[in-house]
């Protein structure tokens, strides 16, 4: 099969040395990489900044903002069997972009915010003929708040995973999912390093990919 995963954090810029961006360290996202590549999968990789070695043998697409990020899910989506959204896009981004250094005053500053586009909404079509993975980041209300977000996103799947915990989740090698179908079920994988939890996630993925598919006749290509 064909995957197209994201990973990493976005920058928004505000001026030439300054921007926005989260905790994300793309460990989750290029563990899946790492491991659909040894499965046999073909994987397209499309990166924020990270500190980690691209895996061998997969396409990366390297980029820095959400509107990079959006326009290059758009480009490679369809030709894709399996989407894993695990990147931290940012929700916001700075109005204005200074194009020189903002310098300081002795003075508060306020930045204002708009919101950024929703890869994942984007992406809502009947007729898709890939699986849409997406992940849920939650402090609070894990079950609800990934529940909505499966439903408000139209995600086959979403893997929520709780982020106030240090030894888990961002920046961790460690991580704890539960996994939420589009069909009702759930599952949960237990604490373990992310290359044990991506194992898992790429056999899920695969298996509900084709199932999907056999159910709309879809003609999944396989690598020879
Ligand atoms: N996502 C996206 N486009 C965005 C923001 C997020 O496609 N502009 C995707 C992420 O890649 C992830 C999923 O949406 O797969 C959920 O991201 P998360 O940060 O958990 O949720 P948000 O939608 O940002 O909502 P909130 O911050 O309120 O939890």
């Amino acid at each position: 099969m064909r995957f197209l995963i994201t990973a990493g954090p976005t920058r928004e810029p505000i001026d030439p040395v300054r921007y926005i961006s989260n905790r994300s360290s793309g460990k989750m996202g290029y563990a899946i990489a790492e491991v659909a590549l040894e499965a046999g999968h073909d994987v397209v990789l499309i990166s924020g900044p990270v500190n980690l070695d691209p895996p061998r043998g997969a396409h990366l697409i390297s980029i820095l903002t959400t509107d990079e990020i959006y326009d290059a899910v758009h480009q490679h989506a369809h030709g894709c069997d399996v989407l894993v959204m695990c990147a931290a896009v940012a929700d916001y981004k700075p109005k204005n972009v200074s194009a020189t250094k903002i310098k300081k005053r002795d003075a508060s500053l306020s930045l204002e915010l708009f919101p950024t586009r929703d890869i994942l909404s984007s992406l809502q079509n009947k007729d898709r003929q890939f699986l849409v993975v997406g992940f849920a980041a939650e402090t609070n209300d894990l079950e609800a708040n990934a529940q909505r977000k499966l439903q408000t996103k139209h995600c086959d799947v979403i893997v929520a995973n709780d982020v106030s915990r240090a030894d888990s989740g961002m920046e961790s090698d460690q991580n704890e999912v539960t996994i939420f179908f589009r069909s009702g079920e759930t599952k949960n994988i237990s604490r373990a390093p992310k290359k044990i939890i991506a194992r898992e996630l790429v056999k899920i993925f695969s298996k509900y990919a084709r199932k999907m598919f056999d159910k709309k006749n879809v003609v999944i290509t396989e690598r020879v």
